[in-house]
């Protein structure tokens, strides 16, 4: 069979292995070259998630407990898109997140924050015939981290989409317009190429916004697409 596989992303666009001023990154950095493998079928045509893999509420991390969590309610949604511009339909997105107070609910996280006891901070959904997703949720806050002496992270919710096939797998964060800590942010700004960066940040959207309620945010995310064919031009 004739596998197409998938085009390699730019590589300005992706954060390297090594990236010094991120610390972590000088441990888990591989410390040979990699070996490029070709894609196979099991790549290019799975994983596959049914619609009974995801709850009525995953989606509202807001309704997720018997209180609501406190803190700025906003709505987070966007278009999935391969590199063609198709959308990505059907596929799963999940997220994660700090709450308000900039605290995981996680036992790893000792952050000198509260926890909220009506915010887990985690949520999935699928993309809808026309790729988009939606969440409902708090705006996360920011919070510290060791990676050098008064180190703080901007506020950022965690994304994981599987799109169509194990090849289009993309893990990813999502930050705010306007965040002061984003420039000085070791992990977004070990993104080479500036216009690459800035597609991590979503739009402050009114018209997603529900009055009343919730403030809006767009976050459109592109997956990799397959290779187009070839031009050729006529002789
Ligand atoms: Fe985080």
């Amino acid at each position: 069979m004739n596998i197409r596989g998938y085009r390699r992303p730019d590589p300005n666009t992706q954060p390297p292995y090594l990236y010094p001023a991120y610390r972590s990154t000088r441990r888990r950095a591989p410390t040979k070259p990699l070996i490029v493998l070709p894609h196979t079928l099991s790549e290019i045509t799975g994983p596959v998630y049914g619609h009974e893999d995801v709850g009525e509420l995953d989606d509202d991390l807001t309704r997720q407990h018997h209180g609501e969590p406190l803190g700025e309610r906003i709505i987070v949604s966007g278009q999935v898109l391969d590199e063609d511009g198709h959308p990505v339909r059907h596929s799963l997105v999940e997220i994660w997140q700090a709450n308000a107070a900039g605290r995981y609910a996680h036992t790893n996280d000792n952050h000198a924050a509260p926890l909220d006891p009506n915010f887990t901070g985690a949520g999935r959904t699928l993309t809808d015939a026309d790729g988009w997703y939606r969440f409902v949720t708090i705006k996360p806050g920011a919070y510290p981290w060791r990676n050098h002496e008064n180190a703080w992270r901007p506020a950022h919710i965690h994304f994981s989409l599987f799109g169509h096939a194990f090849a289009t797998r993309l893990v990813t964060q999502m930050y705010f317009p306007g965040d002061p800590l984003f420039p000085i942010d070791p992990v977004s700004q070990s993104i080479p190429d500036q216009k690459a960066r800035e597609r991590l940040i979503a739009h402050f959207d009114l018209g997603s916004a529900q009055s009343e309620w919730a403030l809006g945010y767009r976050f459109d995310i592109v997956l990799r697409g397959r290779e187009a064919t070839p031009f050729e031009a006529l002789a």
